[in-house]
């Protein structure tokens, strides 16, 4: 299977922060937003990824990532010159996807959960169909939301409902087959002038192929779409790091747990970044 990561569109909802700079590229708490859902793709042992921003951002996670040698993955750039809607990825990442299943992670969503790993792994299973997944909010108008009937069974997803028909919204971690390419290509933009995700969606549900797996009160899905957003995961980021002493999104750690790099390699990282507490983690690591 491969990746995706969507890092583009122009961030006016963050205005001023992110009038020069994408704002995957600016930090929660200790590292770059687009770690965390890098690690989530690095977590379902997805090693073949694709990174698609705007081609004023695309040298910057160029100098930030390289080719992801040094982590063990293959990390390819693409650029969306325009943000066309969020089903925009399988058409300007056809050629990478080739004949592969896809898993499209928005690089914005930050998950956090003890059972990611397990979830991940069972969505990665998927050889015909969809798998999207519905996590309970508060208030699920900003987001795709999934529609039940009596039974539990979906009937819909809308995008951004005034009124939502239940409180699941869907994040943005979506695994599809390879029919996802064609399917995007057909989809009609909407009033936004978006081809949307959530369209897709409705096509693998109106094939009888979509997978809704509701994800649980155990698991964090942090929105970082405001500034306030930002600064309650970082807050959220720091909690846990400085309480449990793990690290959350050190995609070196992730890499190395993985079989992707060995000892000496993930003591040359740690090395290198030793002034800081991030590269004392990598090396601690080691003692394990
Ligand atoms: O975060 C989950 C939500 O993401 C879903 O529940 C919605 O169904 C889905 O439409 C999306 O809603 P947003 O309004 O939050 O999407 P937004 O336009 O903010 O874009 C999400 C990310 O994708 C963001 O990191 C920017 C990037 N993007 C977006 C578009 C439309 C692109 O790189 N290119 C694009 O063309």
């Amino acid at each position: 299977m491969k990746g995706i990561v969507l890092a583009g569109g122009k961030g006016t909802r963050l205005y001023p922060m992110t009038k020069v700079i994408s704002k995957h590229l600016l930090p929660i708490y200790d590292k770059p937003l687009i770690y965390y859902p890098l690690s989530v793709l690095m977590l379902a042992s997805i090693r073949d990824i694709l990174i698609i921003s705007t081609p004023e951002d695309i040298p910057l996670y160029k100098r930030l990532l390289g080719d992801g040698s040094n982590l063990g993955i293959k990390l390819s750039y693409k650029t969306q010159d325009q943000p066309r809607g969020i089903a925009d990825a399988f058409i300007v990442g056809e050629d990478f996807i080739g004949d592969s299943k896809v898993c499209l992670i928005l690089g914005d969503n930050v998950f956090y959960g003890q059972d990611l790993t397990k979830i991940l792994n069972n969505a990665k299973t998927i050889d015909d169909g969809a798998v999207i997944f519905g996590y309970p909010v508060k208030d699920a108008s900003s987001f795709g939301v999934v529609e039940f009937d009596e039974n539990r069974k979906v009937i819909s997803i809308e995008e951004k409902p005034e009124r939502p028909k239940s409180n699941y919204a869907v994040p943005g971690l979506y695994f599809y087959d390879n029919k996802v390419v064609e399917i995007a290509k057909n989809v009609k933009p909407s009033v936004r002038g978006e081809i949307e995700i959530t369209s897709v969606n409705n096509e693998y549900l109106r094939k009888g192929k979509l997978n809704v797996v509701l994800l649980g009160r155990g698991m964090a899905w942090l929105d970082t779409g405001t500034p306030e957003g930002m600064l309650k995961a970082a807050e959220f980021i720091e909690a846990i790091q400085s309480r449990q002493g793990f690290y959350i999104a050190c995609l070196e750690e992730i890499a190395w747990r993985r079989g992707f790099i060995n000892d000496q390699q993930l003591k040359e990282i740690g090395k290198s970044l030793c002034m800081t507490d991030y590269g004392k983690y990598i090396l601690s690591l080691l003692n394990e």
